[in-house]
């Protein structure tokens, strides 16, 4: 892999966002919006290029609306070609895009667990793959898990087990990067009450215990930015998600998963 971080002086410094239009996406474009340098262009992706476009009409910085599907596989050759053409000094990657699959696992299409793991783990993977070689010293990468990826979760087993992956992908890839001068913060929100649920859900969430743990989008980013400031490779953004890590660590998992089957 070329590196070509120390050109990046004379090429547009980028943020790119991914899932940007809404939720948390939102939340961490707006924040960067009010707090990056104004000469930093946000590269925002998600599908809906009306919504996204919409959304990018009230953000101060130059903005770049890039209406991709991130599971196909001709977005990472358009995407390709857009680093080529462009050779920007991509000075953050937030991989933030996903969505979930509740539910037990049989009662799922197989599509659906495709398209999951498409979205939540491989185009993570394809997506930062592309932007390293544009990424030099002092340049940030954001992977966005859950606190789903403490523990496995019956009922929403492939997403936990996919945002599993990711908490274990980016701790070890912020190891890797180390002497490159990339930083890389793998952040683990508790359930928000964005698009990623359906309204059904969230009446079911709003019943079920986890309200106790609901967190809000923009102060999950808040906290999120700042954790990824002070070089943090972990952020658990809630009190309630601090402990479920704890658990997981200290109690055997059998255990827990009987206590989460009881509830
Ligand atoms: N909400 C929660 O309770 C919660 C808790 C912990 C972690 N998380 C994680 O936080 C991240 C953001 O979730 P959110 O709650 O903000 O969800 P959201 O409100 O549903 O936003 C998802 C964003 O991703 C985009 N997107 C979805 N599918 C895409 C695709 N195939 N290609 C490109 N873009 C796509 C959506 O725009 P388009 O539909 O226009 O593509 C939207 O901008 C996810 O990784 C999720 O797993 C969420």
């Amino acid at each position: 892999m070329e590196e070509r971080g120390e050109e990046a002086l004379e090429r547009q410094a980028v943020a790119v966002i991914t899932g940007a239009s809404s939720g948390l996406g939102a939340a961490l474009t707006r924040l960067l919006d009010r707090t990056l340098p104004e000469d930093v262009e946000l590269w925002l992706i998600a599908r809906d290029r009306e919504k996204l476009t919409d959304f990018a009409t009230g953000l101060t910085h130059r903005t770049r609306v890039l209406a991709y599907d991130l599971t196909l596989e001709a977005t990472f050759d358009e995407l390709k070609r857009l680093f080529d053409q462009e050779q920007p000094a991509v000075q953050l990657l937030i991989n933030n895009a996903g969505e979930g699959c509740s539910g037990s696992f049989c009662s799922q299409e197989g599509a659906a667990h495709q398209a999951l793991c498409d979205l939540n783990v491989r185009a993570q993977l394809a997506l930062t793959s592309q932007a390293l070689p544009w990424m030099g010293a002092g340049s940030s990468l954001l992977f966005v898990a859950s606190v789903a990826a403490f523990l496995p979760q019956p009922g929403f087993a492939a997403y936990a087990a996919s945002k599993a992956f990711i908490l274990s992908f980016g701790r070890a890839l912020r190891e890797e990067l180390k002497e490159r001068g990339i930083r890389v913060t793998v952040t683990c929100p508790n359930p928000m009450l964005t698009d990623f649920f359906t309204s059904q859900q969230k009446e079911a969430l709003l019943k079920s215990y986890k309200r106790f743990g609901i967190e809000d989008p923009d102060r999950v980013a808040e906290k999120t930015l700042a954790a990824m400031r002070r070089d943090k490779g972990l952020v658990v953004t809630s009190p309630s998600g601090k402990l479920i890590r704890l658990a997981a660590k200290l109690l055997p998992t059998g255990l827990l998963l009987k206590w989460i089957r009881w509830k």
